[in-house]
């Protein structure tokens, strides 16, 4: 962990979830954004269209446990979404509430005004806050394989500036097999929440392979899970809006609005692909992976597809 996630650990600790929160929980990279868009569609797409085109993704689903007192995570939209939430067709405005400006993750989705409140996290299993498990709330869990997802952490790292340097790659590569990331080992994170499914039954862990090989069929299984009930047609329509090209045009989708992240050395929306890694991996590289992910990937009924 890096201190802009254990600043606050106490407080992210003490965080009171509702019975009606869902938690959107993946290792770094995964796929959270496009999922946490997915969500936030799902549920305010027709009452509340007007947030989509003007609030970031990450002052409408709040990262849990970050703290960055230089950043400005946008107290101004909550008052905005209260407003789009409670009056309907309210046209949307940012308000210059600077003195509510939170630097805090947990501060803002403490004063979301919505319902459900749809929150991120990192945390491995163990570091979840336990209201969430006192209140059951529903958690929509997303995995990614290891090596798509080792390169995308890779380049992000590169162009973050609140992340430790990625240094050179072969580099990055070997720690990412010790699990000397910020959030820890991939192979412990996917392990640890794979595990916690069998006794806490409101997980839904999703893959990011099942996502690209057809977003549709996982928006069925997302409403399902989640009890809503929602049209052929506005299925279709999320899926097709929420699509890599389109995501990655979306400035309040695509992070382009954070100033923590330089696009110039690489963009948040990269690539979006499955197979990726193998524009990175030498064949000894891989070797070397393949070798040690038998011996820690031991569950059999845990599998990831590294291309489709
Ligand atoms: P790449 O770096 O491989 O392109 P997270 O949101 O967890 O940080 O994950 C970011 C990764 O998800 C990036 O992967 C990004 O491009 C990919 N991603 C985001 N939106 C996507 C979408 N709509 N379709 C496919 N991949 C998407």
């Amino acid at each position: 962990m890096t201190h802009y996630f254990t600043d606050n650990w106490e407080n992210v600790q003490n965080f009171q979830a509702r019975p009606d929160d869902i938690l959107i929980a993946t290792y770094p990279k995964a796929g959270t954004t496009w999922v946490s868009q997915i969500l936030d569609l799902l549920y305010f797409g027709q009452t509340c269209p007007e947030r989509h085109n003007n609030i970031p993704i990450y002052e409408r689903v709040p990262f849990l446990e970050i703290a960055i007192p230089s950043l400005d995570l946008g107290y101004q939209s909550v008052i905005s979404l209260w407003l789009c939430y409670h009056v309907t067709c309210f046209p949307y405005q940012r308000f210059p509430y600077s003195m509510f400006t939170p630097h805090a993750g947990k501060d803002l989705a403490d004063k979301l005004p919505t319902t459900p409140r749809l929150i991120k996290t990192h945390f491995p299993v163990q570091f979840v806050p336990k209201s969430f498990w006192e209140q059951n709330c529903r958690i929509v869990y997303v995995a990614r394989n290891a090596k798509d997802n080792m390169v995308s952490f890779f380049h992000f790292d590169r162009m973050i500036a609140i992340q430790p340097e990625a240094g050179e790659w072969n580099n990055y590569f070997h720690r990412f097999l010790e699990g000397q990331m910020v959030f820890g080992s991939w192979y412990d994170h996917v392990n640890g929440w794979w595990k916690k499914k069998q006794n806490y039954s409101n997980i839904h862990y999703m893959f990011y392979e099942d996502m690209i090989e057809d977003t549709e069929r996982e928006i069925d299984k997302l409403c399902s899970f989640l009890g809503l009930s929602r049209s052929a047609e506005e299925r279709k329509m999320i899926s097709g809006g929420v699509q890599f090209d389109k995501m990655k045009k979306n400035e309040m989708a695509n992070y382009s609005t954070l100033p923590v992240m330089d696009f110039k050395i690489s963009p948040f929306m990269r690539k979006g692909k499955v197979g990726d890694w193998k524009n990175h991996f030498t064949v000894a590289q891989n070797e070397v992976f393949d070798e040690d992910y038998k011996k820690k990937m031991k569950d059999p009924t845990l599998q990831f597809r590294t291309e489709i």
